[in-house]
């Protein structure tokens, strides 16, 4: 099935070395995609039952294949997904027996559930229409730091006035460096604080996270950040 998701028969379609990191992972599965859960996230339902959610229009940026997509449809009036692996798309809509119409070439929708196969950082907000909520997780963080001033850019540029932006991020040491990145909040800080008000709501260590045993963590913490565009 993913075949069907063929963003790579574009013939504008060509791998920078980042990207073909992403392109491998989905390739090879396995520990590879360990980021993706098998529950929704917990900062997710949260905002599920603050009412975030309620008639808004979501953008999940770097959605992967999450369950959270889904979950956010019972409470959204749209959500709007990111993806720039065709796989990963072609996934999403067979894990949940969905069947998508693909139009334009490249966007596919099933009901409220938007995904739109491509790079973050070639959309315009054009493209992209009205925001009210943008749910990061795993995103910012996957990023290298060199590339982070560039996802700050592209998504302060997505992001309208007013619209809230919860951003997940995790803390750790020592830091790894590959994804996810060692993110706290003075970066969170420095990045956004010209563009976003910043609550910084959740602050949970986790010592039973399963990174921390796996790649010989001391320590773990998840934040949880809601950030407002002004
Ligand atoms: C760490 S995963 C997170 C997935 C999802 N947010 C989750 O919670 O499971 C990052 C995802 O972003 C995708 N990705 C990487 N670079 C991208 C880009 N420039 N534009 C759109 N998607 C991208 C990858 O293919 C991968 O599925």
């Amino acid at each position: 099935m993913a075949d069907d998701y063929s963003a790579q028969a574009n013939p504008l379609w060509s791998v920078t070395m980042e990207q073909q990191f992403w392109v491998d992972s989905w390739d090879e599965g396995g520990t590879k995609t360990s980021f993706h859960l098998r529950d929704v996230h917990e900062h997710a339902v949260a905002l599920a039952e603050q009412g975030v959610l309620d008639d808004a229009r979501v953008l999940v940026p770097l959605c992967g294949k999450s369950v959270d997509l889904p979950f956010f449809a019972r409470y959204a009036r749209e959500v709007v997904g990111i993806e720039l692996v065709p796989r990963a798309v072609g996934e999403f809509f067979a894990d949940n027996a969905l069947t998508p119409v693909e139009d334009p070439p490249g966007v596919f929708t099933a009901g409220n559930l938007v995904i739109r196969c491509a790079d973050l950082f070639r959309l315009t907000a054009a493209d992209l229409g009205p925001v009210d909520v943008v749910y990061d997780r795993a995103s910012l963080i996957a990023f290298p730091e060199d590339m982070r001033d560039r996802y700050v850019a592209t998504m302060t540029g997505l992001i309208p006035p007013g619209a809230r932006y919860w951003i997940n991020t995790l803390e750790y040491r020592p830091v790894l460096p590959t994804p996810p990145f060692s993110v706290g909040p003075e970066q969170i800080e420095a990045y956004f604080d010209a563009a976003f008000d910043i609550a910084h709501v959740r602050r949970d260590e986790r010592p039973e996270h399963r990174m921390i045993e796996k790649l010989g963590l001391d320590h773990l913490i998840e934040h949880g950040f809601m950030l407002t565009r002004r």
